[in-house]
């Protein structure tokens, strides 16, 4: 293994985390080499296609991913690419894969040989295949080998210099494999972005994952946890801001840890402190937030300032102590519990979202009755459900299961069936409130045309004049279903 230093805080993993080296931003050499690849690049196409090049970029996973995405498109733009959401129009087009489940990577190599046939009839596509799956040697491995028609592909490590395989590949004919980079990772900073959005913004605050979690990719795939300076991200958000942004969701693997490489300097309470201070009209939001490392003064920080959304995704993952011990999570039950309550004292209305794990090997159905106690104790607004996958290189892909797939397919059918019941019954008690909300767009249902959600995060469809969309407003709820509330917009 090729970590080495300091060792992950659970005794029981020997997983050895490397802090020696500090992770370094990209320098301005660096991006100058790039933008000079994307210059020939442009010049290329503008012969080949007089202009009308497209590119198609598909994403997976989580908001990180997106994030980088937005990276990727930035950099497509610069080489003359004009974008679209149609594959079969494109020229290059480009897989931003997750590694996180084994479904989603089925999903990807599905959707990658879908454009095999274009190929094979001789039309000039590239196609790239990047990010987190791309990261694993197997993986890089087995599209080498069975992949022929894909022609680049480079992990999360090497993503800053995809302009230089795109163009390396252009000019030698041969295919662009690059995973190149260490664990310690870099810190992305002056590369073009195109945003996806208007009125909701991404913003990474710091990169990679220290916890290894044991049934977890992420740490592998992403490297070590380095944090954005300070005023790169001030400078960020204020520039989101001036763009007519109102809500900002800051990203990262544990935002909880936000300075941890750096000695913590400034921690995630204090940056949050300082950004929700910045005048202006606009929320903030911020995940994933590891209960091992939220904090009172993170939930005080919450709660003094308006411009911070009172909604916090905090991942249990379980509610067994034995298997949160097998996961490496460094929390009790209890433990989460309390947190759960201590945040609420500071934020009596406060939402929670977050993400559980059935079927972990070792798990039995008396420890997922504590996992319901958890769902049933604390009442999510919104919880995202997995049935644990097998991911090669973890340390949990080592252990056994006790139960069959079956067994595991009827607990993961009674927490849903449980969360829905829960959904229904959060938001029937909200029928006749009215709240804060950012109309965000269109809804597509014809009765309650305006998408909108309120501040803890859930969707209230509304009726109201589609003028309103990307302005705060207030909304009075009529109507609930276990996924959604529906109202109309009263100021
Ligand atoms: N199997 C199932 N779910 C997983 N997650 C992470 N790794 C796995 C895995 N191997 C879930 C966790 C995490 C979320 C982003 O994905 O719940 O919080
Ligand atoms: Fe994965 Fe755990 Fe890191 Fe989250 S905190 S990315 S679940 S290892």
């Amino acid at each position: 293994m090729f970590f080495n230093g300091l060792r992950a805080y659970h005794t029981d993993h020997i997983v050895e985390v490397n802090m020696k080296k500090t992770a370094t931003k990209l320098t301005k050499e660096e991006l100058e080499l790039q933008r000079s690849f994307s210059d020939k690049i442009k010049e290329i196409y503008k012969n080949k296609k007089n202009g009308t090049a497209k590119a198609f970029v598909d994403t997976y996973g989580c908001q990180q991913n997106f994030a980088d995405s937005e990276m990727i498109k930035g950099m497509l733009i610069d080489m003359g690419f004009e974008l679209t959401d149609d594959e079969n129009q494109a020229d290059i087009a480009v897989f931003n894969t997750c590694a996180i489940r084994e479904h989603a990577e089925m999903r990807v190599l599905g959707n990658v040989g879908k454009l095999k046939q274009r190929k094979k009839s001789g039309d000039d596509l590239v196609i790239v295949v990047c990010g987190c799956m791309a990261q694993q040697e197997q993986m890089k491995d087995k599209i080498l080998k069975s992949y022929p028609y894909v022609d680049i592909l480079f992990g999360t490590y090497a993503l800053y210099t995809f302009p230089e395989l795109f163009y390396e590949y252009l000019t030698e004919k041969k295919r662009a494999f690059d995973i190149s980079g260490d664990e310690t990772g870099r810190i992305f900073e002056g590369i073009h972005l195109e945003r996806d959005r208007s009125i909701k913004a991404n913003l990474p605050i710091m990169y990679g994952c220290n916890n290894f979690c044991t049934y977890c990719i992420v740490p592998y795939v992403r490297g070590r946890e380095r944090s954005r300076d300070k005023e790169d991200i001030i400078r960020d958000f204020k520039d989101i801001l001036k763009a007519g942004y109102k809500e900002i969701t800051l990203l990262g693997q544990n935002v909880n840890s936000y300075g941890s490489d750096r000695g913590y300097e400034t921690d995630f309470a204090d940056l949050l402190d300082e950004l929700a201070s910045i005048e202006g009209d606009y929320i903030i939001r911020f995940m994933t937030s590891h209960p091992k490392d939220a904090t009172e003064k993170l939930f005080k920080v919450m709660a003094k300032h308006d411009t911070i959304a009172k909604q916090l995704h905090l991942p249990f993952q379980s509610g067994s102590d034995r298997i949160l011990e097998s996961m490496n999570r460094g929390y009790t039950k209890e433990k989460y519990l309390g947190l759960i309550d201590m945040a609420r004292k500071y934020m009596p209305d406060i939402s929670f979202s977050s993400d559980v794990i059935v079927g972990f090997p070792g798990e039995v159905y008396e420890d997922f009755e504590k996992t319901l106690e958890i769902v049933k104790t604390v009442k999510y607004d919104q919880l995202f459900t997995f049935i644990y996958s097998r991911r090669p290189g973890t340390k949990a892909a080592l252990m056994e299961d006790v139960i069959t797939a079956e067994e595991k397919q009827k607990m993961f059918d009674e927490l849903l069936k449980v969360q829905q019941d829960i959904g229904l019954e959060r938001n029937t008690a909200e029928i006749g409130k009215t709240f804060k909300t950012l109309v965000d767009g269109e809804s597509f249902d014809e009765n309650f045309p305006l998408s909108t959600h309120i501040e803890g995060g859930r969707l209230v469809k509304a009726k109201g004049d589609k003028s309103l969309i990307g302005k705060f407003a207030r909304v009075k709820v009529t109507k609930a279903s276990p996924h959604a509330l529906f109202g109309e917009i009263v100021e």
